[in-house]
């Protein structure tokens, strides 16, 4: 299916890395304007000039509600419009059973994995509105409707993204925003990187597919949900995770 962002603007954070990454390279590679924002300005400016001219790198930390506020202000200026976004940045954390689980590593994560979702809607939403609509993709996780040993602040965070989404998409779909989640199974990505072998193969194992997925994958989902060809979905949470769910 061609899709044709053409005239778009799109904002896609945590861009310089795996799924964001692929987000950014097919919604520039189907006609969009690209900002590839990420708390890794180097690895951003990377993936930008890979991109080329449809895409502009910038640095951004989606835990910091006022820097998110600049970015969507300075896109809004620089390019007259935001009509796309993906809110995708996201973190691990620790892996520890809940009663061990220590508070500065729960308000990280729910930092950046959730009130980033929050700050990146809050801006992107308003902005939007005033163009007259647009759509918003919120990165969640199969872990957005799964409990996962040793994960409590990432499972929180991806479960109150789903419900997020959902109250979103009800404030805002009459107004000509979608809003939708993604929920990938695990992800062939950097953020498993540092894995040991016994600990993959029982990821994989998991996965009725028989594999892990890719970034790439999960992006040809998000742009469709993203594109015209989803007018009618709103409010909706999305899985891609090779049959994880089916269990
Ligand atoms: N890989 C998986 O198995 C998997 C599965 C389900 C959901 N997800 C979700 O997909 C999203 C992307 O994950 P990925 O696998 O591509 O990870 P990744 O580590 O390859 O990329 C994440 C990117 O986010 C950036 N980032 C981290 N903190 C940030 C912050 N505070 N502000 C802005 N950028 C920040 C990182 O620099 C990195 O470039 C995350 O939300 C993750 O939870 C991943």
């Amino acid at each position: 299916m061609q899709l044709d962002f053409s005239g778009k603007v799109a904002l896609v954070t945590g861009a310089a890395s795996g799924i964001g990454e692929a987000v950014a390279r097919q919604l520039a590679a189907s006609g969009a304007q690209v900002v590839v924002a990420d708390l890794d300005r180097g690895a951003a400016e990377q993936v930008a000039s890979g991109i080329g001219a449809q895409a502009r790198a910038r640095q951004l930390d989606v835990s910091d509600a006022d820097a998110v506020r600049q970015l969507v202000e300075a896109t809004v200026a620089e390019y007259g419009g935001l009509h796309l976004a993906v809110n995708n940045a996201g973190i691990g954390g620790a892996s520890l059973a809940t009663a061990d689980y220590p508070l500065e590593e729960w308000h990280r994560v729910l930092g950046v994995n959730l009130h980033g979702v929050f700050h990146s809607m809050k801006y992107e939403i308003a902005a939007m509105l005033a163009g007259g609509g647009g759509a918003i993709v919120n990165m969640a996780s199969i872990l957005g409707s799964n409990g996962w040993a040793g994960s409590t602040a990432y499972v929180a965070a991806k479960h109150a993204l789903v419900g997020m989404t959902k109250t979103a998409a009800l404030e805002y779909s009459a107004r000509g925003l979608r809003i939708n989640a993604v929920g990938p199974g695990f992800i062939d990505t950097p953020l498993l990187a540092g894995m040991e072998r016994a600990a993959y193969d029982g990821l994989v194992a998991l996965h009725p597919a028989g594999r892990l997925g890719t970034a790439e994958e999960v992006a040809a989902l998000t742009c469709f949900l993203l594109s015209d060809q989803a007018s009618f979905i709103t409010g909706s949470y999305h899985l891609v995770d090779g049959g994880f769910s089916a269990r």
